[in-house]
């Protein structure tokens, strides 16, 4: 597991909510918690994600886990909810990481009781992440990413599901957010939201129940359920420059706690115009919804093939 060490509480310090001996500290919210009661808080938080992005709780949530800490903490808490929820995992075949990976969500499921699917990159789309690295080594992490979107997207469909839930969490979408800023996307600014709703039948809503949570709160949590998460990164993640954005906010928060919430919530705050163009039109190749004639997977599919003529 990952070191917390530098949020553990000073000697004496006592729970906000039950004043017993505190745990952990959250300079951000200027509060000590113990155990009960950080879980207590966690679950508020992401409950209260659930209402602000006006989510049904009725609808069954199809959960995205790759066996890492954010997903796994996501399924957990959103079960201990009582949401109706499914696991989907996709095998990107990496070798001894994706192997793991599939342990650690074998081993979640199985110990709590629930229900997932497991699907294969190399079935889905004719090739595994380390054939597609060996064609595409530029801005491989983003490539990586929007493959997994859209195949996310397509599976959960496949399964009737009308929701999906990744493990995206505060860090993550502050860090996101500031590079956005900084490259001027905003059409990249908009599509982060918390919450996207369904822009067809074919295409689930996407929410992000962490979206109020920072990794370290995650961590904690994790240690408190027992959830044997893989902390391991993938070996094709190196280069990627979210870390960059990622250690620019830590900086400021560790001298302002705090601003990395604020920043990010300043964002979400704005209206929001969350009706999305429908996607007018069938894949030519492959059928799937998509704004263009071809959908992203077969424009992939279809470069790739002709590089190796
Ligand atoms: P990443 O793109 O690795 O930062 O992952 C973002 C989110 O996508 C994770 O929190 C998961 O919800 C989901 N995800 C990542 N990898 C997989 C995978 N192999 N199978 C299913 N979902 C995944
Ligand atoms: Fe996408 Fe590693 S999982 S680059
Ligand atoms: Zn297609």
């Amino acid at each position: 597991m990952e070191n917390r060490s530098k949020y553990l509480p000073n000697k004496g310090d006592k729970c906000a909510r039950c004043r017993k001996e505190a745990s952990i500290c959250l300079p951000a919210h200027r509060a000590n918690f113990c155990p009960g009661c950080f879980v207590h808080y966690f679950e508020n938080a992401v409950e209260r994600g659930i209402k602000k992005m006006r989510l049904n709780r009725q609808d069954p949530l199809m959960i995205a886990v790759s066996g890492g800490k954010d997903s796994l903490a996501t399924w957990q808490v959103l079960n201990d909810l009582g949401l109706d929820t499914k696991g989907l995992f996709i095998n990107l075949q990496i070798d001894e990481f994706s192997q793991k990976s599939r342990e650690a969500v074998q081993k979640f499921a199985e110990d709590r009781g629930l229900d997932w699917s497991e699907y294969d990159l190399k079935t889905e789309i004719g090739y595994t992440i380390p054939e597609l690295h060996q064609q595409r080594q530029k801005k491989f992490c983003s490539l990586c990413g929007r493959i997994k979107r859209q195949l996310i997207n397509r599976l959960a469909a496949r399964e009737n599901f009308q929701t999906v839930a990744t493990g995206h969490n505060l860090d993550d979408e502050a860090s996101r957010l500031l590079g956005n800023l900084i490259d001027d996307r905003q059409d990249f600014v908009e599509k982060q939201y918390p919450f996207l709703p369904s822009p067809h039948p074919r295409i689930p809503a996407k929410f992000k129940p962490l979206y109020r949570l920072e990794k370290k709160e995650i961590l904690y949590y994790c240690e408190l359920k027992n959830i044997q998460y893989l902390n391991q990164k993938c070996p094709f993640s190196k280069g990627a420059t979210s870390k960059y954005f990622n250690q620019t906010l830590e900086f400021l928060e560790d001298k302002m706690p705090g601003t990395k919430r604020d920043f990010l919530y300043s964002y979400l705050k704005k209206d929001k115009n969350l009706v999305y163009e429908e996607p007018f039109n069938n894949c030519r190749e492959c059928g799937e919804p998509t704004y263009v004639e071809l959908c992203g997977i077969c424009r992939l599919k279809n470069s790739l093939s002709r590089d190796n003529i």
